[in-house]
């Protein structure tokens, strides 16, 4: 079978090296297409492949379409939000994640972002440490519960809203269950998204969550741009000096909000949470292996469109 590796942001190489192993090992043929900057050469490289890898890579109708050996594809990572899951589902198509694998890089940044923001972005002045303060977890997965497991070590309390964990579950890990989201925003220094980009979550974060936090909170998301209303956070970030804005997703309107609040706002140039040598192994490997075992076996372990 043939496995196209089409990633706009390649993986490390040592990644790449491990997914031909696997793959070939298997008698799978690997190709690659990285770093592409057209639409239309994603379009060309799926003409002839039977299943694929990819990263925020979008796999949309238009590209389902223009493979009509697709059999399988696997996003290496945990956000499906770029796959469309229907379309896919409309030709057969398995589709999978490989929940869990990128966690720790993700989680590493989000705490790497605290401190960041904590210490004037690294400029001179009197900072802040977290030792002490409060963060709150907003969706207590695999990534979430990282964040939880590395906050505590640097001393600082953690409290988590996830409707879907039982709470016990979190007061077994020393996490305080928090009773409502409002009830979060108002008791943390620090917010934590880690939710999914889904209908239910888009533009969720409004001004009316974010303007509850206390004095000098912070936000940090490196979650999904989408769950942010953008308009709202201008109006919070403006109406509350205080607060500050931490980002691995960049928003649409980022220029603006760098513009505006320089102090209070910070956005990585490009998604780096899952940029590490560890998380790139972890998920392409996972990746290629998912589609090994779904060819030799028929194994749906990590299928979405169930
Ligand atoms: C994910 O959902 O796994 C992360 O957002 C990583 O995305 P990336 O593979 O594009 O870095």
């Amino acid at each position: 079978m043939k496995i196209l590796v089409a990633t706009e942001k390649p993986f490390a190489a040592a990644a790449v090296n491990g997914i031909k192993d696997i793959a070939q090992k298997a008698g799978h043929e690997v190709v690659l297409l990285e770093k592409y900057t057209d639409k239309a050469q994603l379009l060309e490289a799926v003409a002839d492949v039977d299943a694929m890898i990819v990263r925020s890579d979008k796999v949309t109708a238009e590209v389902v379409a223009a493979a009509p050996q697709l059999k399988i594809v696997v996003r290496a990572g945990a956000g499906f939000d770029n796959l469309d899951l229907p379309a896919c589902t409309e030709k057969g198509i398995v589709a999978m994640n490989t929940p869990g694998q990128n966690s720790n890089a993700v989680a590493e940044l989000a705490l790497a972002m605290m401190i960041f923001m904590s210490r004037n972005q690294f400029t001179p002045g009197t900072g802040m440490e977290l030792k002490g303060k409060k963060v709150g977890i907003q969706a207590y997965g695999n990534v979430g519960r990282l964040v939880a497991e590395k906050a505590k070590a640097l001393g600082m309390e953690v409290m988590a809203f996830d409707p879907f964990v039982p709470a016990e579950k979190m007061v077994a890990e020393g996490v305080t269950p928090a009773e409502t989201l409002e009830q979060m925003y108002e008791q943390c220094n620090f917010i934590s998204l880690h939710i999914p980009a889904i209908p239910a979550t888009i533009g969720s974060i409004n001004y009316d969550l974010v303007s509850r936090m206390p004095k000098g909170g912070c936000l940090v998301n490196t979650a999904r741009k989408e769950v942010i209303n953008e308009p709202e956070l201008v109006k919070v970030l403006s109406d509350r000096p205080d607060l500050k804005y931490v980002t691995d997703v960049a928003a649409a309107i980022q220029a603006e909000l760098n513009e505006k609040f320089p102090k209070q706002v910070f956005a990585t140039p490009k998604k780096m949470g899952a940029e590490t040598a560890e998380a790139n192994i972890n998920a392409g490997l996972a990746a290629a292996q998912q589609i090994c075992d779904y060819f030799a076996t028929g194994c749906t372990k990590f299928q979405l469109n169930k």
